[in-house]
């Protein structure tokens, strides 16, 4: 295909809308299913190969089928979006290949939605007013059991800036992008900004570094600009290490040419030729949709020698991750794609002045970079608008943990944690309590439940003792042990130590070794103190972010959950029962029918029993798997978890006795009659 000019992409992109405007008149609607990473997990692949088989077989045919990235709405896959051009579009989930069928000879074929399966009426482009949607059908014309996309928090408390394209190209067809304004800002910028000028856009728009710290990204890219050395790189950090993260690999998987688009457009301002998206070796599927659209990129002329026919000479190499949480971290990174083992270095100087090959290089996390495209388009004005006054615009986050609605959402910055919990999250599962939220992974911390109404931003998080960290939000509730959890991230940490400095690596090995004796009931005196002196010193003397974050997890929680350390080392109790060896289980004899059932689960064996007789756990064989606990039928709750004083002074039976004896012997105890046996 002959490389385009700026003239040919604007036809291009007329001819495109055409398309996805629903003006070809080739098909009356079409069906989208959601194929991230999470929606093939869960079978989208049978859904799609249902839906083209059911379409098949009923000899529909004016029905196009498209292949996009991942909704957000995890718990909900997998999903597909069926819009028929005359009926607003229906959002249907929890899929299955029978599903589908149904959806297809319903509503393909007689316009009548499936309720059963529909999440909402409406799409969430239409909520951001890029569509006619929302005018040309009301709430009240949407059958009353399933939800306007409007009066959905997940969906409509949500802004999508990042996102825009989620869910609606196909991440395979560059035209699909540029239908959507893809392209237009690299277009703007090569007919006629100057390098400053993109530059000054960038930072009047207030765009902060979305992989961790948030530093000021004009700025970083302004000192790379003034620096004399040339080549220049640019890199894209879609390292994403972090334990519960995936926002970049969507990113990536759903829109990757607004990646390739932010890079080209950073190269411009900062004066580079080369860029490189580095990429976590276990994100295949991001890694094939990037590689197909750098080469449909380079064939339209867009990357390549005089992009667009000017005279900007830019191109972008795929480079995968070494595997270690370190990888991401921007100096060690520049050594892995140097070929070098992928360990920090000491800053200053900072890469924007000495980088790759030791020559200026910006990093830049690849969110980051999908926002400078519409910075362009839609003004720095307009972009600042959104957020508060020292953070601006949105900020995506993978919300997992005990929360309903578990999935990628895309913020305004300042929203509250409890809108983002209660509303978009659909509160937690089981009536339970929320506990704290933990942000910024590894490096960042937990946030109590006194703080929901916190709004979220660079600020206020880091006053409260977290991070945003690159997006990771990990819902807790009243079930988590704060001090389970904080030895997690230090073991993660401690594990991805690269040992280069001893405040780290030693550091590292004592707050776990700590951590590990408090959780195994044998905790001491002055601990608390020790952690806390420890932590501060760790973060001080590291050489890196990964050690001067890694005591967050632990000096948070001992911020605002100090009790529960205390509770493990003095009362060798674990409030929220996680610590396997300060609980027990324990079956009340009172409240035993001798039903057998937790007999019969018990891996280890430890239950003994038979038939009618009060059944006892063998404390000695009991591996505390839970088993019994669950198992235990609810109108009986016989089997009790068991923490702290209570687990201490446990008398157990010391053997099974029929149930007839001991209600027998109770009652005689108690002067009370006796209960009869089920
Ligand atoms: C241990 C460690 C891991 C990191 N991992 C990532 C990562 O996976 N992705 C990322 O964008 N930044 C990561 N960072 C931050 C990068 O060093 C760097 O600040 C960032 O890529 C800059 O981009 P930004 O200004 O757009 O945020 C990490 C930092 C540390 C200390
Ligand atoms: S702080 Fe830790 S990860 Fe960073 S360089 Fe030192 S030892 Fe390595
Ligand atoms: S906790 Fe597990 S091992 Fe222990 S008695 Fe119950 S089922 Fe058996």
């Amino acid at each position: 295909m002959p490389r385009l000019t700026i003239e040919d992409l604007r036809g291009k992109r007329a001819a495109a809308r055409t398309a996805h405007r629903r003006q070809d008149g080739a098909f009356t609607g079409r069906i989208l299913v959601h194929m991230g990473t999470c929606g093939v997990a869960a079978g989208a692949q049978n859904v799609l190969a249902a839906v083209r088989d059911e379409l098949e077989k009923t000899v529909i045919t004016n029905i196009q089928v498209v292949t996009t990235g991942c909704a957000g709405f995890c718990s909900r896959e997998p999903m597909m979006t069926v819009e028929m051009w005359d009926l607003p579009a229906v959002k249907y989930g929890d899929l299955s290949p029978e599903k589908v069928r149904r959806v297809v000879a319903e509503h393909v074929a007689d316009g009548n939605i499936v309720a059963e399966c529909a999440i909402c009426v409406g799409s969430e482009q239409a909520l951001q007013g890029s569509t006619a949607e929302m005018l040309t059908f009301a709430p009240s014309e949407t059958p009353p059991q399933v939800p306007w996309v409007s009066n959905l928090p997940f969906f409509s408390k949500q802004a999508l800036v990042v996102l825009r394209n989620k869910a609606i190209i196909d991440p395979e067809k560059i035209e699909d992008y540029i239908a959507r304004d893809g392209y237009a800002a690299l277009e703007k910028v090569l007919a006629g900004l100057t390098p400053e000028r993109v530059i000054e856009e960038i930072t009047r728009a207030g765009l902060r570094g979305r992989g961790g710290a948030g530093f000021p990204t004009g700025t970083k890219w302004r000192v790379c600009r003034a620096e004399k050395k040339t080549p220049k790189y640019i890199i894209g950090n879609c390292d994403e290490g972090d334990p519960g993260a995936y926002m970049d690999r969507s990113l990536l998987e759903s829109d990757p040419h607004s990646v390739i688009e932010g890079m080209s457009i950073a190269a411009y301002a900062i004066g580079a030729s080369r860029g490189y998206v580095y990429v976590r070796s276990e994100y295949p599927l991001a890694i094939q949709r990037l590689q197909g659209a750098l080469i449909q990129a380079r064939d339209y002329g867009l990357l390549g020698e005089k992009a667009l026919g000017s005279s900007f000479d830019f191109d972008i190499e795929i480079r995968e991750g070494s595997g270690a949480f370190v990888c991401g971290e921007e100096t060690s990174l520049i050594h892995s794609i140097e070929g070098e083992i992928p360990e920090p270095r000491q800053r200053p100087p900072f890469p924007a002045q000495v980088g790759l090959w030791g020559c200026p290089t910006v990093i830049n996390n690849v969110e980051t970079l999908a926002n400078v495209p519409v910075i362009i388009t839609r003004g720095a004005e307009w972009y600042s608008g959104i957020g508060t006054t020292a953070s601006k615009g949105t900020k995506i986050f993978s919300l997992v943990g005990k929360i309903n609605n578990t999935g990628l959402i895309e913020v305004p910055m300042g929203i509250t944690l409890r809108e983002i919990v209660n509303e978009i999250g659909g509160g937690i599962p089981g009536n339970k309590q929320f506990k704290a939220v933990q942000t910024g992974g590894p490096s960042g911390g937990c946030i109590p439940s006194s703080l929901i109404d916190l709004p979220i931003d660079y600020e206020n998080l880091k006053e409260a003792g977290a991070m945003m960290g690159s997006g990771g939000m990990i819902v807790m509730d009243e079930d988590t042990c704060m001090v389970d959890v904080s030895k997690f991230f230090i073991q993660f940490t401690n594990d991805e130590s690269c040992g280069k400095c001893s405040a780290c690596r030693e550091g590292s090995d004592a707050l776990l070794e700590v951590l590990t004796r408090i959780t195994n009931g044998e905790g001491r005196d002055g601990d608390v103190e020790f952690l806390e002196e420890l932590g501060h010193a760790v973060k001080d003397a590291s050489m890196c972010g990964l050690g001067q974050t890694l005591p967050n997890p632990v000096l948070s929680t001992l911020k605002y959950f100090r009790d529960e350390y205390v509770a493990h080392i003095k009362d060798k109790n674990c409030p929220a029962k996680v610590c396997k060896p300060l609980v027990k289980y324990y079956i009340d004899p009172d409240k035993c029918p001798g039903c057998t059932l937790c007999l019969k689960n018990c891996p280890a064996g430890a239950v003994k029993g038979e038939t009618k007789h009060v059944h006892v756990i063998d404390q000695a064989t009991c591996t505390k798997c839970g088993e019994c606990l669950e198992i235990c039928p609810p109108k009986v709750s016989a089997v009790v978890k068991l923490s702290g004083k209570e687990a201490q002074e446990l008398q157990s039976l010391p053997s099974p006795i029929p149930v007839r004896e001991w209600r027998a012997r109770r009652a005689a105890e108690t002067g009370t009659g006796v209960r009869r046996t089920p």
